[in-house]
């Protein structure tokens, strides 16, 4: 090296937008900016001068600053996945597909309940009266309780799928503060005369967990058949209910993730549903591991 101007270079993790590029044309000059140390995820890197040197001088200078690059050695963060829709939409469905190609942990707010529910805790009698009248439960039940499993050891490591969370402002704001971020907002669309027909057909193995419809999607004999139970929240009357609620929170959730949200129809077979957010999962992650694989060149 023939000069011995030091400056370290630093990776900073701006929100991934999927409708920009994620990384910076070659002959743009890299943004100079504060390095955050609570954001060593991805993709873009800037620089970090050390040095008394501001971006205008820094592009004047004549002579060609060396940089001491400071090799993180991190491998691409783990994916981390938001999936939105209304009662029925095939979020569930969805997400068992996701969760076999990707690894991701499942956290889905609804199963969370349920369980407390089923245990018959102070928490789960308290959130039945709720589910049962198609509103959401307070927050002081379901807060603390996606939090701590979104901080989990194997959430952390393989990176997880949030389905039915966070469906309020109050929810989306606590998740921001607490540090989850997601790189995608995935939302599924289906009309309301659609979903009213799935919920009352769903079925679940109460055995392997996978979700049925009678007709869509009917068990594969008459073993599973058998032992196929209803939610008690499944009837015509409560997913009425529980539409009224999406429908009055929706807006405002989608408010704070729309730089990541991509619409997925969901209308179609659920194959086809699911090839199409595989082609988006597949085209994020090879963009995370490729803006990690030009800072390593
Ligand atoms: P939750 O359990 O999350 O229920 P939901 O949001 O109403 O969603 P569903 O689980 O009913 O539907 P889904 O989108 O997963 O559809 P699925 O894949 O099963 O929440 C229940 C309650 O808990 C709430 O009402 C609330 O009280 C409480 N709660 C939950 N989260 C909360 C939160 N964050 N804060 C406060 N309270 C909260 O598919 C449905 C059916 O359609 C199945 O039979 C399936 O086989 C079929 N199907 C799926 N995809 C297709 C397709 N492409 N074509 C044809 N059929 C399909």
């Amino acid at each position: 090296m023939a000069s011995c101007s030091c400056y370290s270079v630093n990776f900073t993790a701006p929100s991934f937008n999927p409708n920009k590029p994620l990384t910076s044309p070659p002959n743009q000059l890299l943004p100079i900016s504060r390095f955050s140390s609570s954001q060593s995820k991805l993709p873009l890197f800037s620089l970090h001068l050390n040095q008394n040197l501001s971006p205008t001088n820094f592009r004047k200078s004549r002579v060609a600053p060396t940089f001491l690059v400071v090799a993180s050695g991190e491998k691409a963060e783990p994916l981390r996945v938001m999936i939105s829709g209304a009662p029925a939409s095939g979020k569930g469905t969805q997400c068992e597909l996701i969760t076999k190609k990707y690894n991701l942990v499942h956290i889905a707010a609804g199963d969370l309940l349920r369980a407390e529910v089923a245990a018959g805790t102070e928490n789960g009698k308290r959130a039945k009266e709720f589910m049962e009248r198609g509103q959401l439960v307070p927050d002081e039940i379901v807060v603390m309780m996606v939090k701590e499993r979104l901080s989990e050891q194997d959430s952390q490591e393989k990176g997880w799928l949030l389905d039915g969370y966070p469906r309020s402002v109050s929810q989306a704001t606590a998740l921001k503060k607490f540090g989850f971020d997601p790189d995608i907002f995935i939302l599924l669309e289906v009309p309301e005369e659609i979903l009213v027909e799935r919920v009352v057909g769903r079925r679940l193995d109460p055995v392997t967990g996978k979700i049925y419809h009678l007709k869509y999607s009917p068990p594969e004999t008459e073993e599973i058949a058998a032992r196929l139970t209803q939610r008690f929240d499944d009837t015509e009357e409560k997913v009425k209910l529980r539409l009224l609620t999406h429908n009055s929170n929706v807006e405002a959730v989608l408010s704070m993730y729309e730089d990541v949200i991509v619409k997925v129809d969901g209308t179609l077979p659920k194959q086809e549903v699911f090839s199409k957010i595989d082609n988006i999962l597949t085209e994020l992650l090879e963009r995370k591991e490729s803006a990690l694989g030009s800072l390593a060149a």
